[in-house]
């Protein structure tokens, strides 16, 4: 496992200075030099932790142009313009993802779950996790986790007068290090059922960091009664989606991608019981409504379920 000391301490601590979001040349990719549109121009400065060098891509900041968001650079624009040549669709990839997370969330509440540990959080947008929670229990805790420093600041500016939610710099593969965190210690009752979140994240943990193991040594340290949540991309019945993974595994990229089939998804929870409809296309766990469900969701390029401890 790379830097996951380093990422979970400093992280806490960044101030913040202002910078241009045009933050200076790129350097060519050694991969594809090809020009690309970099996106809409920036509004103007955005905040940068100190220490962060916004010529490198992240996937934080990357998804947050998906999204539509503000938090991202040219780098970031750049990098995402060369998946979106591969995959059109990403803006409603991400926002189907958002979507199920909010519908696992809703549920998991009306569940009577009151801790959330969400791992791999990302930056603050539409839909986060704590209003979810905190509309329907304002005594429910909320702790995120985001190894990217521009995440975990936003998130930080985000919460500061939210006393039901906070968020810790880390790297979830570091599972001792975010269970033994201050933070978690006093917000998080282990004594008591927990969810843990890990959406649209572990395509991010290689197989070598054993992201099973990951999932499981976060359930073993949980009470009965917690329910983990995973979404995942799935390049299975999608040459498209191989090819955007292509593109993280090339060249100037934030983060190496590794998408894996509903079976290794699914193996991903650890044999726990999963609830209904079981893992499945993201946009298929329990839509609102028959009509939410747009055509081509059985293609969706990512698959997702929610499982009980016992
Ligand atoms: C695609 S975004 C998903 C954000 C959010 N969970 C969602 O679904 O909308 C993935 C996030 O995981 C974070 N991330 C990736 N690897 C991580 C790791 N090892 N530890 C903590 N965060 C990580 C990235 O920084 C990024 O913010």
């Amino acid at each position: 496992m790379q830097g996951s000391g380093d990422d979970a301490r400093p992280i806490d601590a960044v101030p913040l200075e202002a910078v241009s979001a045009d933050a200076g040349p790129i350097a060519p990719d050694p991969v594809d030099t090809d020009p690309v549109d970099a996106g809409p121009a920036d509004p103007g400065l955005v905040e940068v932790p100190v220490g962060v060098d916004p010529t490198q891509p992240s996937v934080a900041r990357v998804y947050d142009y998906y999204l539509g968001g503000s938090h991202n650079f040219e780098s970031d624009r750049v990098f995402a313009q060369r998946v979106l040549a591969q995959l059109p669709d990403m803006a409603m990839v991400a926002q189907e993802n958002r979507a199920f997370l909010r519908r696992a969330v809703a549920h998991l509440c009306a569940l009577g779950i009151d801790q959330f540990l969400d791992l791999g959080s990302g930056i603050p947008t539409v839909g986060n996790v704590h209003e979810i929670v905190l509309a329907t229990n304002p005594d429910a805790a909320v702790i995120y986790v985001d190894h990217d420093p521009v995440a975990v600041t936003h998130s930080r500016e985000l919460l500061k007068d939210v006393p039901g939610a906070d968020v810790i710099g880390g790297d979830l593969r570091d599972v001792r290090a975010i269970l033994d965190h201050p933070l978690v210690r006093e917000r998080i009752d282990l004594t008591r059922p927990l969810a843990v979140l890990l959406v649209s994240v572990l395509h991010f943990v290689s197989d070598d960091d054993d992201p099973a193991d990951v999932v499981a040594r976060y359930l073993a340290a949980a009470a009965p009664g917690s329910h983990v949540v995973i979404s995942h991309a799935s390049e299975e019945g999608r040459p498209d989606a191989s090819g955007a993974q292509a593109v993280y595994n090339q060249g100037r990229s934030p983060n190496r991608m590794r998408m894996r089939t509903g079976a290794e998804v699914t193996a991903l929870f650890g044999g726990l019981p999963l609830l209904e409809p079981g893992v499945v296309r993201i946009p298929l766990w329990r839509p609102e409504s028959p009509d939410d469900v747009r055509p081509g969701a059985d293609r969706y390029p990512g698959v997702a379920g929610l499982a009980r401890k016992g």
